[in-house]
């Protein structure tokens, strides 16, 4: 693995119970890139980013994020030690559909908790980290509030500064805008275009494709339980190469001519707004996860 490399997979098979979900997955992602994930529902996209920080398991290959690797389960090689995978999981943030901010908590205490529980920040650090996160995502005035107080969209935007709060090296976003209202869409949108630009390396599985033009440097097209294509994200989007790219953009395009992305916004909302945005996050990841194994890493 090149040192430009952060997170490679090679050969990587998933399977859920019998069922084969994709298979021969190889990918490199560099510091700084950022690679968008699309295809149609059931593709796999989502259980491929969750292999990636080891919410899910995987049977063959092997994932090298950040220096750790894991190898499938089928690779006879031993398992990820408990404190590696707390570590892998520090240093990858993950940002879901769903929020899920601790109900009982200020928006400052959910953004703090992490840092200092698992990295071991002390109060005042915490807190001038949430605050700088906070600030920049508009919602330092809301810091004392309760989520139930907060509207969908501002809580997302604090799940995003949860993540970041644990200054995770890579963030893993599944589909950050597909459960907002739109008016809310620009300003997630516009959250992560910031964290671009700040050569943030993230891996977006997205149904925005005229965002993912702009940001993404790479395109992965998932269908039929493979890579369909993977190039740069403006050849990929404009002028898919291979047929199954072609025909799913052509679906998810249906006014555009060639199967490629030309002036289509998903959402009009989508035109580069305020420097905010939610989603449901998982700060330094999936720490935060019902889904993950929560009670133990805490
Ligand atoms: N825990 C699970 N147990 C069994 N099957 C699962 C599980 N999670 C996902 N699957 C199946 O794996 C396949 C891939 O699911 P995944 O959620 O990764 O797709 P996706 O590409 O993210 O789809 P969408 O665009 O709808 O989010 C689907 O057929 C799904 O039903
Ligand atoms: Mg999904």
């Amino acid at each position: 693995m090149s040192n430009d490399v952060v997170v490679e997979l090679e050969g990587v098979r998933k399977c859920f119970g019998p069922r084969v979900i994709f298979d021969d997955v190889s990918l490199s992602v560099h510091r700084s890139e950022v690679v968008a994930v699309i295809g149609p529902s059931g593709a796999g996209k989502s259980t491929l980013i969750r292999c990636i920080n080891r919410l899910n398991t995987f049977e063959r290959g092997v994932i090298r994020a950040l220096g750790h690797e894991v190898y499938g389960t089928e690779e006879g090689k031993p398992a990820l030690k408990r404190d590696e995978l707390r570590e892998l999981r520090t240093e990858i943030g993950m940002v879901f559909q769903t929020f899920n901010l601790f109900p009982h908590l200020t928006v400052m205490k959910n953004v703090m908790l992490a840092p200092q529980r698992v990295k071991g920040l002390s109060e005042a650090q915490a807190t001038a980290r949430a605050l700088e996160l906070l600030e920049m995502v508009g919602l330092s005035h809301r810091k004392d509030a309760h989520p139930r107080q907060l509207s969908g969209g501002e809580q997302q935007r604090v799940a995003i500064c949860r993540a970041l709060a644990m200054e995770p090296k890579v963030m893993l976003f599944d589909e950050p805008t597909s459960m907002l209202d739109p008016e809310l869409v620009g300003d997630v949108l516009a959250t992560i275009r910031r964290l671009a630009l700040d050569g943030m390396t993230m891996i977006l599985v997205t149904h925005e494709m005229m965002f993912a033009k702009e940001v993404a440097n790479t395109v992965v097209v998932m269908a039929d339980g493979r890579i369909a294509e993977m190039g740069p994200a403006r050849q990929v989007l404009s002028a898919p190469k291979t047929e199954r790219a072609r025909s799913f953009l052509e679906r998810v395009l249906p006014h555009t001519d060639g199967g490629g992305v030309t002036d289509v916004r998903t959402h009009p909302q989508d035109q580069g707004g305020p420097i905010a945005g939610p989603i449901d996050s998982i700060g330094g990841s999936a720490l935060w996860s019902r889904e993950a194994d929560e009670e133990e890493l805490l």
